[in-house]
């Protein structure tokens, strides 16, 4: 995967820190989440919880994964066998993936796409296969969905709201996207870390349109919700039979997870409606101040209604190659940002470019400063 995220990160991220630029490529923010939460953490190690938690999860943080998705979305599920506790939303695609998918069967995904589900499709040895989103809007064609499924096709995989574009789908997309997942028998993959974070909108859980709740995996984590991605605690729900398979894979690549953040994860989601404007507001106006500034300078942006990205062109710059506009762009503006062909399978990616707002203000002024200052393009 030599074209496509990992290897590009690191690259654009060792130069990031060679040239003293502010990364705006990678998606983690720069101030931590509510301090209630940690203070939760923080007990629970002196209160020695300290040693290997059930492989599941602790009672307490599955109870408060039902409770949210049942406030939430109204879906019921049952603690005991339809809720996982994983590594981050991470370990759960990787699980669901490896769980799902043998050798030779294909998954479909959209791009541009996460790359972790390409890396995991990989690792089980299926053949991922992408449907583009085109347009201002990155809209789903649902002609294009179908002539990527075969036969072969065992998950669709939905990111929603969507990294790298921050789009938000439409209730139509989404139903186009079920009906394939029916008339084909997939299961869908509904990764929905973003879930708190629309801005415009309202987020549909993919789960709760009819027929999809006994073929969806719903994942989600603490990292984007709470401000607090270096926890790594995401969970799956889903119908006990997709659940327990997930589970059967967790088992053999971590066990278990973070004993001391797990009671602090539950505490999070118990006071989501409370502590999740705390995150969202800031981040509303972070998204605001870059994109006004981004286009101020002569970016094209598209629309970004929700998550932690927005992506424009190569706006005043004469090139037309993301990757190299993007190296340069450390060396000359002391800014980093990801170019989108890292989520591309391949052929002809857009030459566009990713930014996260997931930094303070002042952070995002800095950066958009040092844009200002460049002379030549
Ligand atoms: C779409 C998407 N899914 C999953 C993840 C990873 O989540 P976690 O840190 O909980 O593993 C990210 C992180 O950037 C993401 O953007």
């Amino acid at each position: 995967m030599s074209s496509l995220g990992t290897t590009i990160f690191a690259e654009m991220s060792s130069l990031a820190v060679e040239h003293g630029a502010i990364n705006l490529g990678q998606g983690f923010p720069d101030l931590d989440g509510p301090e209630e939460i940690k203070a939760v953490a923080i007990d629970a190690i002196n209160a020695g919880r300290n040693q290997y938690p059930p492989g599941i999860g602790i009672p307490e943080l599955r109870q408060a994964i039902a409770g949210h998705q049942r406030r939430k979305y109204g879906m019921e599920w049952s603690p005991e066998t339809d809720v996982l506790v994983t590594a981050g939303a991470t370990e759960a695609i990787a699980a669901a993936i490896l769980a799902l998918v043998s050798p030779g069967e294909e998954v479909v995904l959209m791009e541009p796409f996460y790359d972790a589900y390409y890396a995991a499709t990989l690792i089980a040895g299926g053949s991922p296969r992408a449907v583009r989103l085109r347009g201002t809007d990155f809209s789903l064609d649902p002609e294009e969905l179908r002539s990527q499924v075969s036969g072969k096709s065992r998950v669709i995989v939905l990111n929603n709201p969507h990294n790298p574009s921050g789009k938000v789908f439409t209730r139509e997309e989404l139903l186009e996207v079920a009906a394939v997942a029916e008339e084909f028998n997939l299961v869908v993959l509904a990764d929905e870390v973003y879930e708190h974070l629309v801005f415009e909108g309202s987020h549909l859980h993919f789960a709760s349109l009819p027929g999809m709740r006994e073929r969806t995996i719903s994942i989600s984590s603490m990292a984007k919700s709470f401000s607090l991605t270096g926890w790594k605690i995401g969970w799956a729900t889903g119908p006990a039979n997709l659940v327990s398979a997930v589970k059967a894979t967790k088992q053999f690549l971590t066990y278990v997870n973070g004993a001391p953040f797990q009671p602090a994860a539950a505490f999070a989601l118990d006071n989501a409606e409370r502590l999740v404007p705390e995150v969202r507001e800031p981040l509303r106006a972070q998204r605001d101040l870059l994109a006004n500034g981004l286009a101020s300078l002569g970016f094209n942006l598209h629309p970004c209604n929700a998550t932690y990205f927005v992506i424009s062109d190569l706006g005043p710059a004469t090139s037309t190659d993301s990757r190299r506009f993007c190296l340069d762009l450390i060396e000359r503006a002391g800014v980093a940002a990801i170019p989108t062909s890292a989520f591309y399978l391949g052929a002809e990616a857009p030459v566009e470019v990713r930014w996260t707002f997931s930094k303070q203000r002042a952070t995002l002024a800095e950066a958009l400063d040092r844009l200002g200052r460049v002379k030549e393009w």
